[in-house]
């Protein structure tokens, strides 16, 4: 056995995609292709009185203009979550009505970008406006329907253990607290965009990112009205999605539904203008917490309530206290979750959707209560562990918390903490120490993989499963290398086609923990075919016998994992901060994170994950805000310039350290996953940083200058 599982190793796509030949969706150069461009609505509520598509279409190079008065036909799908979904129920150009700002209203189709984008900007319409509502605080809130159901684990809504008022009304010690967090953009740097190519009217082959390949084949089956198999997606590289990428969008739809009418390639790539109302967002949030403690800083009673926002076109609410039954322990815990309605775009999933600005709120209340009782942060965390899901029951499989605390607060130094706000300075600087924990819950879906062993002496292993950034390509690869005893470079590794075998999803960090194990069983499947026990004497046997391959299909699904255990991963970060208080300049300093993901199936790429996500979370702790123009609805982002995500110079070195143990009970491979962790916990180690640094409590994300001068 060759040792690869939990070695660092580079990534297998990562000369492709710094040499650009790696080929993303729009990338795709077909004979004949033509480019649409949306229209999208100046309005933010109201109906369309008239497009003047006579005018566009006499435009150089137009060939055809949609509108919802030529809309072609397309059907319902079933949006039951596993075969079809798409992320606005509506469909595209439904009718004369505008719910929100820049909502696609048109698709001009032109033989260049160029001529089809100044059609597009150059249309006359006429509206019929009626009153915006973009303001969260003007908006009425309603009790949030549950999630997706029990399939998905995720779970919101009222509940309630014990009884919180009766048991926080006898407390020695109790905090209320309210926190904002703003509407983020997931802003991934490869756009939306997509190549939608029809043979005749009866198969389409569609080239888009997504992060769920079997999926988007079949939602893009069931709107057209075919087979599933004459509908195929090809999705190799994905410029990062962060959950917007998962179905298709209103543009995704239009550009096939346009491709079948002119029966050319088509190619639709949205604008990061356009991307900020049609491709999701992360809702901005108000959540109150309430604790009550006994003197040494047991929690009594908890209370986390949130109010999130969504579309008039689509229900989505963010789970913003989902994570909050597994932290800390309590026997009053009471639980609730609104939503409002407003008129912007459909919200969706971006990196721990729900949880992570939770996890702001939760983990900034906890800070406030250890400074009231004078205990360390560390220390109150430590003395609130729960060893059970609080709400869905079952004990953790693996919890590692408290080494996670631990290990971090060793390497960061944390018990050389003053505690004290304004205590700490570096020449006419503020220095401050924050911390906050993080976790996420392990999820696991079905997913299959083909293996070949070739005569070259090279394993194939073909899956449609995607890498959007992950490293999923060189999870695979190793896997396999592992269970074949091969070299990694001797194993080439296909995916983000749906041609190839059902490689599962790519969300909810779930698609190391749903793909390794199916990879596994694929080569142990391949060997069986071959009657070998490694991947040598297979070679030798091909070459005996003189046959062109062996080749064996291999699945994995949840189900053996006992339902007894809970699975959840766990974290802790510890940042510091300094502040110039005269030019109200912030800067972070220095980070450690510590993690317990299970197995750690590649720990450079692994590493790197959690980077990502810390970057992210000082992203939504420092700077991203999209804010809503309360007369006209848009947006007032537009783009990477004005929408600011972290650059180097805000990041200092992060610290990645990985602690536990393989999770058995959760797969074969014992992994869980670490796309989404890394962010959870972030923004509330730089607030409370913040505090120890300026002994100001800011409540409300970003924290911008205006905040702490
Ligand atoms: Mo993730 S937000 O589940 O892609």
């Amino acid at each position: 056995m060759n040792q690869i599982i939990g070695t660092s190793v580079s990534r297998k796509d990562g000369r492709a995609k710094v040499t650009g030949t790696a080929t993303y969706g729009a990338e795709h150069q077909l004979p004949d292709l033509v480019h649409g461009y949306l229209i999208t609505a100046k309005i933010a509520n109201g109906r369309i009185l008239n497009i003047d598509t006579q005018a566009i279409e006499r435009s150089p190079g137009v060939m055809a203009v949609f509108t919802h008065e030529n809309m072609p036909r397309v059907f319902t799908p079933t949006n039951d979550w596993a075969n079809s979904q798409i992320y606005e129920t509506r469909l595209p150009l439904a009718d004369d009505r505008v719910h929100y700002g820049g909502q696609i209203i048109g698709l001009v189709v032109a033989d260049t970008l160029e001529r089809a984008r100044d059609a597009a900007h150059s249309a006359a319409i006429e509206y019929q406006e009626e009153p915006v509502l973009v303001t969260a605080e003007n908006a009425t809130y309603e009790d949030s329907p549950p999630w997706f159901g029990e399939d998905f684990q995720f779970q919101e809504g009222t509940f309630e253990t014990g009884d919180f008022a009766v048991a926080a009304a006898d407390a020695p010690t109790t905090l209320e607290a309210t926190y904002n967090t703003e509407t983020e953009l997931n802003s991934p740097m490869e756009p939306h965009a997509l190549v939608a190519h029809w043979q005749g009217n009866d198969s389409v082959t569609v080239y888009e990112p997504t992060q769920w390949v079997r999926v988007s084949q079949g939602t893009y089956a069931e709107l057209f009205g075919l087979p599933t198999e004459r509908v195929r997606v090809v999705s190799p590289y994905v410029g990062g999605a962060f959950g917007a990428k998962a179905f298709p969008w209103p543009h995704g739809i239009l550009c096939v539904a346009a491709a079948r009418e002119l029966q050319r390639p088509l190619k639709v790539v949205v604008s990061r203008r356009q991307m900020t109302a049609n491709t999701g967002h992360r809702s901005q949030t108000e959540q109150t917490v309430r604790l009550a403690a006994n003197t040494d800083g047991q929690l009594i009673a908890l209370e986390h309530t949130a109010r999130t926002c969504t579309s008039p076109v689509e229900v989505f609410s963010e789970p913003c206290t989902a994570v909050t039954p597994v932290m800390y322990a309590t026997p009053n815990l009471r639980l609730g979750q609104e939503l409002a309605v407003l008129n912007v775009g459909t919200p969706t999933f971006m990196r721990a959707p729900g949880e992570a600005p939770g996890m702001f709120a939760l983990e900034s209340a906890m800070d406030e209560l250890a400074w009231e009782l004078g205990l360390d942060p560390v220390e109150l965390r430590l003395r609130n562990e729960t060893q059970e899901h609080q709400r869905r029951g079952g004990v953790f499989s693996t919890k590692n918390f408290a080494a996670c605390l631990s290990t971090g607060a060793e390497q960061f130094g944390w018990s050389q903490r003053q505690m004290q706000p304004r205590s700490q300075q570096q020449g006419d600087r503020l220095v401050g120490w924050g911390m906050a924990a993080a976790t996420f819950p392990g999820y696991r879906g079905a997913a299959m993989a083909k293996v070949r062993l070739l005569p070259d002496e090279t394993a194939h292993v073909l899956t449609s499963a995607n890498d959007m950034g992950t490293g999923a390509y060189t999870m695979v690869a190793m896997t396999a290398a592992e269970n074949l005893g091969l070299p990694v470079e001797q194993v080439r590794v296909e995916i983000g086609d749906s041609i190839m075998p059902d490689g599962g999803l790519a969300g909810g960090s779930q698609m190391t923990a749903t793909l390794a194990p199916a990879v596994m069983n694929a080569c142990q499947a391949v060997l069986e075919t071959a009657n070998a026990e490694n991947a040598q004497q297979a070679f030798a046997s091909l070459q005996e016998s003189g046959r062109a391959a062996y080749e064996a299909t291999g699945s994995a699904a949840p189900g053996e994992e006992g339902t007894e255990f809970t699975f959840q991963s766990w974290g802790a970060h510890f940042c510091e901060v300094t502040v110039d208080e005269d030019i109200a300049r912030l800067q972070i300093t220095r980070w450690v994170s510590v993690m317990d993901i299970g197995r750690v199936l590649n720990a450079k790429t692994a590493a790197s994950q959690i980077r990502g996500g810390v970057i992210m979370g000082i992203g939504s702790a420092l700077m991203e805000e999209c804010h809503f123009d309360p007369a006209s609805g848009h947006p007032v982002v537009y783009d990477l310039a004005t929408y600011h995500v972290p650059a180097h110079a805000d990041i200092p070195r992060i610290e990645v350290t990985f602690v536990g143990e393989p999770d058995l009970n959760f797969n074969p491979m014992g992994v869980r996953g670490a796309g989404e962790i890394g962010i959870m916990g972030v923004a509330p180690a730089v607030a409370n940083a913040v505090y120890h640094a300026t002994g100001k409590r800011i409540r409300s994300l970003p924290i911008i200058p205006d905040k702490i001068i």
